[in-house]
């Protein structure tokens, strides 16, 4: 079984990215200390390439329309060249409002409709830093997606969906699962290659996975403080002929995505 690490792939990526110094805008709606704790981190790692981030804190129960004025307030700013939201949005938010409400030239995370959407059409200029993480992950590693079965758990709007554009893009053959997917097991059992993004611990077990696959755990969940992915790994480490480690694997290339993609829209004048 080979380890499909995520440190030499975030180095190679912060190798060809040129630091350019700029101010970014860190939106923070959640009180969640894990969240907070994993974007301390994220912004000291952001403070290397010379990207500053101001961070606005916003109560919870904040209403739509205020987010919304104080987004358009962030555009119109010269000084920030870059908006993130920190995820998730709480459940009174409607993203589609709020993503087409960022400038799509500060819109670090690529949810912005008119970038969302040039995904259809091949052009990836910024990507959910996720989703471009795992083709970042399977290009270093050589790993060809061509005319597979590739089988993606998860259709959300910032992993799963955007993941599954960009695997087709590259010509995989995709099927998409979620919560309502009858038989489950039958389909990941076909894949040639399994991406999970559940945010379900170790849910799956070596029943749901073929052997000799490979499999890309995006999943980040504490248990007990610590950090397991949505694959048992120890279940499933034998089976499988490489697998993503958790914590160690998408985790580390997203980070350096999101830097990327600040970046190069520091770059659009
Ligand atoms: N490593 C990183 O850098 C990184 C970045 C982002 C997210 N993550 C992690 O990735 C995971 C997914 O994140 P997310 O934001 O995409 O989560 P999300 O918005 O909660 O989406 C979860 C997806 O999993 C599906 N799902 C839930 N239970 C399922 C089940 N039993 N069987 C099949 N599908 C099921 C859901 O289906 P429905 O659509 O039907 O509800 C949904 O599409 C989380 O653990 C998150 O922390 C990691």
């Amino acid at each position: 079984m080979k380890l499909l690490l995520g440190k030499p792939v975030a180095q190679k990526i912060y190798q060809r990215i040129k630091p350019k110094p700029m101010k970014i805008a860190i939106i923070v709606l959640t009180n969640d200390l894990s969240t907070i704790s994993y974007l301390n981190s994220k912004i000291r790692k952001f403070f290397e390439f010379q990207i500053n981030a101001e961070i606005i804190k916003l109560e919870e129960n904040i209403s739509e329309n205020q987010l919304l004025d104080k987004i358009n307030e962030i555009n119109e700013r010269p000084d920030i060249r870059g908006i993130f939201i920190e995820m998730p949005l709480p459940k009174q938010i409607n993203p589609l409002n709020v993503f087409s409400k960022i400038s799509p030239n500060k819109d670090i995370e690529g949810l912005n409709p008119l970038n969302f959407g040039k995904i259809l059409y091949g052009n990836e200029f910024i990507v959910p830093s996720t989703a471009k993480a795992v083709i970042e992950l399977l290009d270093y590693y050589e790993i060809s997606v061509e005319g597979k079965n590739v089988v993606v758990i998860g259709r959300s709007i910032i992993v799963g969906k955007p993941l599954s554009l960009l695997l087709l893009n590259r010509n995989a053959t995709i099927t998409i699962c979620h919560s309502k997917t009858q038989n489950l097991k039958e389909i990941t059992k076909n894949a040639e290659i399994l991406i999970c993004a559940i945010g379900k611990a170790n849910y799956i077990n070596r029943s749901f996975v073929k052997e000799n696959s490979i499999v890309i755990d995006i999943g980040t969940n504490y248990v007990d403080g610590k950090l397991v992915g949505d694959v048992h790994f120890e279940d499933v480490k034998d089976l499988v002929s490489a697998i993503t480690p958790v914590p160690g694997g998408i985790g580390p290339i997203t980070t350096a995505i999101t830097i990327e993609n600040c970046l190069k829209l520091c770059s659009l004048d």
